[in-house]
């Protein structure tokens, strides 16, 4: 650290403050999974449920990072680290200001993840997998972005011709292929409740 930079983060606001301003304890919800297995359509459902619940979340996705903070970032290996590590960090403030994050990005390896979880803390990094095989979210081709990778118009499309590593030991995994959307949303809802839920200290 710059030797003139002092920190004082003992006169701010903590993040207990704010928890308790809010009534709810903050985490990191990083949905991972192959493009077109769920992740937004989820996030954007359980970041609405959470919502009418009373509580305060923030959704973050490609929609909103990969064109604004993120827009000088390209897919290559050395882009989507440095997309993750920014995220990361962005969700380190969240998580400080005492917000809920849901994080939908491919993320696709597990050594990225693991950055993500150092940046942003053991305790507070939730990792779940949202899992479609392959030929599902190929088949679905949303975006229409399997085609063109399958074409060779797109060049390093996740699942084609780059990696995707399933994590390991997801803290949650919910398999949108055999499950309605509905059900995915009250599975993690039900699983994350207890973490967030206010109890005072
Ligand atoms: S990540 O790998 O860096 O985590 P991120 O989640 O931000 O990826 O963006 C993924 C989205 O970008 C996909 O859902 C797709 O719409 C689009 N995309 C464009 N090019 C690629 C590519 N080469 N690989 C994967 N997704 C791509």
């Amino acid at each position: 650290m710059n030797k003139h930079i002092h920190p004082i983060f003992d006169h701010f606001l903590q993040r207990a403050d704010r928890e308790h301003r809010l009534m709810q304890h903050s985490k990191v919800l990083w949905l991972t999974g192959l493009s077109g297995s769920g992740k937004s359509t989820i996030a954007q459902h359980l970041e609405r449920r959470l919502y009418n619940e009373g509580y305060f979340p923030q959704a973050l996705d490609g929609d909103n990072i990969r064109s604004g903070i993120n827009n000088n970032l390209d897919f290559s290996d050395e882009g989507r680290r440095e997309n993750i590590r920014r995220i990361a960090e962005v969700s380190k403030l969240y998580l400080n200001s005492g917000i809920i994050t849901i994080n939908s990005f491919i993320s696709p390896t597990i050594a990225i993840r693991e950055m993500a979880r150092q940046v942003i803390g053991e305790e507070d990094f939730i990792e779940i997998y949202i899992n479609a095989p392959l030929e599902v979210c190929e088949a679905r081709d949303v975006k229409g972005l399997y085609k063109k990778a399958r074409a060779g118009e797109i060049k390093g499309f996740t699942g084609i011709d780059a990696p995707y590593e399933p994590p390991a030991n997801p803290a949650l995994e919910v398999r949108t292929d055999q499950l309605g959307l509905h059900d995915c949303v009250r599975a993690i809802f039900e699983f994350i409740e207890p973490i967030i839920k206010y109890r005072r200290a």
